[in-house]
This record gives structure tokens, sequence and C-alpha cells, in this order.
């Protein structure tokens, strides 16, 4: 198997970050399947990818009209038929072990023998994945950031078993799509990016919930002192609060109250219309 045998890419899952790499795969000339559960998601995730490539598309920022991109992804809910002459599958599924694990499983038994199976999980084991199917060999993390048509860099991440053929086409891949890999050799729980980011917007949680800072103070600091695009709770709020939750819950350890009750009342951030941030109600992000 060579990068030359990839021609048609999978991706499961619509939301955020399924339509997202749906999205770039397209912009980057490989044909799409992209899959959800049920046609409204996938709809909405096709609706998002439209507005994104027409923008694209009106600032000069592809090279070719929005029309041919959207032309590549067709779409579907049925999982079979997804992957069944796909190369390439990425799955984007809700972040549950047990979700992972039927999918993978699913996938195994439908998807050519070649096809080399891809998961963005931000913080599961891709050893664990792997198991679920009988071609762990060919199982390989591929972690993208949000909003992936804009950020640049993808996480190759080794499970185990993963041999170094399936993680160096993965590796092409990305670059074959403009984008940045590195390789993440060992399993560990948020590979590289969130090890070390997650514990930035915790930080801040802390200190909110102990009454030392404000939202808008933290967001402040690291925007104009560090220069970043966003600051810890914006950030959060960007990417879903329950993301962070379950980075540090899943690994057994405590979680700043600030987190956790935004988590526990839904208030999950831009995508439930409230977070540390009202983006429904109130103004949205501001330093004040
Ligand atoms: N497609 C097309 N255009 C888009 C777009 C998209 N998906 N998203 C935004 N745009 C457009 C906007 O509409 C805007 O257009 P306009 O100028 O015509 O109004 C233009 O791009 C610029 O928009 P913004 O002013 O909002 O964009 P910024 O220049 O501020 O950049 C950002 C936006 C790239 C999201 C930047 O704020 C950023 O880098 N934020 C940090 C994101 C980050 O760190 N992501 C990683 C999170 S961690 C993660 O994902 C890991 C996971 O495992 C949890």
């Amino acid at each position: 198997m060579s990068l030359d045998t990839v021609q048609r890419v999978a991706v499961l899952g619509a939301g955020s970050m399924g339509h997202g790499i749906a999205e770039i795969a397209a912009i980057g000339g490989y044909d799409v399947t992209m899959r959800d559960i049920e046609e409204e998601i996938v709809q909405d995730g096709y609706d998002d990818i439209e507005w994104s490539v027409e923008k694209l598309e009106e600032k000069g920022q592809i090279d070719e009209s929005a029309e041919t991109v959207l032309e590549r992804i067709e779409t579907t809910t049925d999982l079979a038929d997804a992957v069944s002459d796909a190369d390439l599958v990425i799955e984007a599924v809700p972040e549950q072990m047990s979700i992972k694990e039927d999918t993978f499983s699913t996938v195994d038994e439908h998807a050519p023998d070649h096809a080399i199976l891809a998961s963005n999980t931000s913080s599961l084991s891709i050893s664990d994945i792997a198991s679920a199917t009988d071609r762990p060999d060919q199982v390989v993390g591929l972690h993208f950031f949000n909003p992936p048509v804009k950020m640049d860099l993808i996480e190759v991440t080794y499970g185990e078993a993963t041999t170094d053929e399936t993680a160096e086409i993965a590796y092409e891949w990305a670059e074959s799509i403009d984008k940045q890999p590195i390789y993440v050799r060992k399993d560990v729980h948020g590979f590289v990016v969130n090890t070390v980011l997650v514990p930035f917007m915790e930080e801040a949680a802390w200190m909110l919930s102990n009454d030392e800072t404000t939202v808008q103070e933290a967001d402040a600091s690291m925007v104009y002192e560090r220069g970043y695009p966003m600051g810890p709770f914006e950030l959060n709020d960007f990417g879903g609060i329950d993301i962070a939750y379950h980075f540090r819950d899943e690994s057994g350890q405590p979680v700043p109250p600030a987190i956790a009750e935004k988590v526990e009342n839904d208030n999950l951030g831009k995508k439930s219309g409230k977070g540390f941030y009202d983006y429904e109600e109130g103004d949205g992000v501001d330093y004040g």
C-alpha cells in the first residue's frame, strides 16, 4: 500500500471535526464519503462545508471552485456503505470508547482489506481502539484541530501495533492535503498537543474556581501578553467544555469546579450557546 492507492476517504461523523475533515480532504482532491447516524446531522455538516468552501472561494483561498470541491463529497447514514470502497477511513465519532470500538469493529468488517483506519480521537488510546479490529497494524491516529480548515497541524499517532508503513502513509496523506503532520510515537493520553494545551485551560479554571481571576482577565492576559489567538476560556468555549472535562475525568484526576459546573448545567460553550461567555443573550467574547 502507498499513498497513490488512496483515492476515496470515508469520514465517520459530520459534527464540527467530521465535516471539517471531510472538507479539507475534498479540497485536497480526494473523493469523500461523509457519514453520520442521522440524515439531519449529515445535512447540517454538509451545509457547514458549503458555507465554508464558498467563503474560501470568495477569498481566493482555494484553487478550484466551491462547486468542484462539493462535487467530490457524498453523504450517507449507512456505515457499511460509507466504508465499502474507502482507501482511508477517518473516524470522528463521539469520544466514548464503546462507540469507537463498535464503529471500528463494523468498519473492519466492511472496509477493503488494504484500507487504513484512522481515528481523530483527542485522548483515547489508539491501541485500545485498534484492538476492536483484526488489522491493528493498519490503525493509526490522525488528530486534527478545530477548525480543521484553518489549523495546520495534524498529529499522526502510533498505537502499539501500528506499522511504520501505515504511519508513513497517514503522514504523507496529511502533507498531500497541505497540512503539517507530526509523529506522536507513544500512545500517551492526550498525545502532545492536548497534554500541553488542556492544563493551560485548566490552570485558568482553577484560578477562577479559587476567585483568583476572572474569565475576562485571564483571556486578555494570554491574548495581549502572549499573542495567543484565544485565551483559555474562549478556547474552552470554542472547543466544547465537555471535551476538556472528559479529558481529565477519564484519567481519574480532579476537574476544576469551574469546568465541572458548566458541564453539569449543560453550558458547553459555543455549541450550546453559553459557556464561560454567553453567545445567545450576551455579547459573546468580550474582555471588558
Ligand atoms: N471556513 C471558512 N472561513 C472561516 C471558517 C471556516 N471554517 N472559520 C472562520 N472563517 C472566516 C471567518 O468567517 C472570517 O471571515 P471574514 O473575515 O470574512 O469575516 C475569517 O475566517 C477570519 O475569522 P476570524 O476573525 O474568526 O478568524 P481568526 O483569524 O481570528 O482565526 C481561528 C480563527 C483560526 C479559529 C483562531 O481564532 C484560532 O486559531 N483560534 C485557536 C484555535 C485552536 O487553538 N484550535 C485548537 C483547539 S484544540 C483542539 O482542537 C484539539 C481537540 O482535540 C479538542
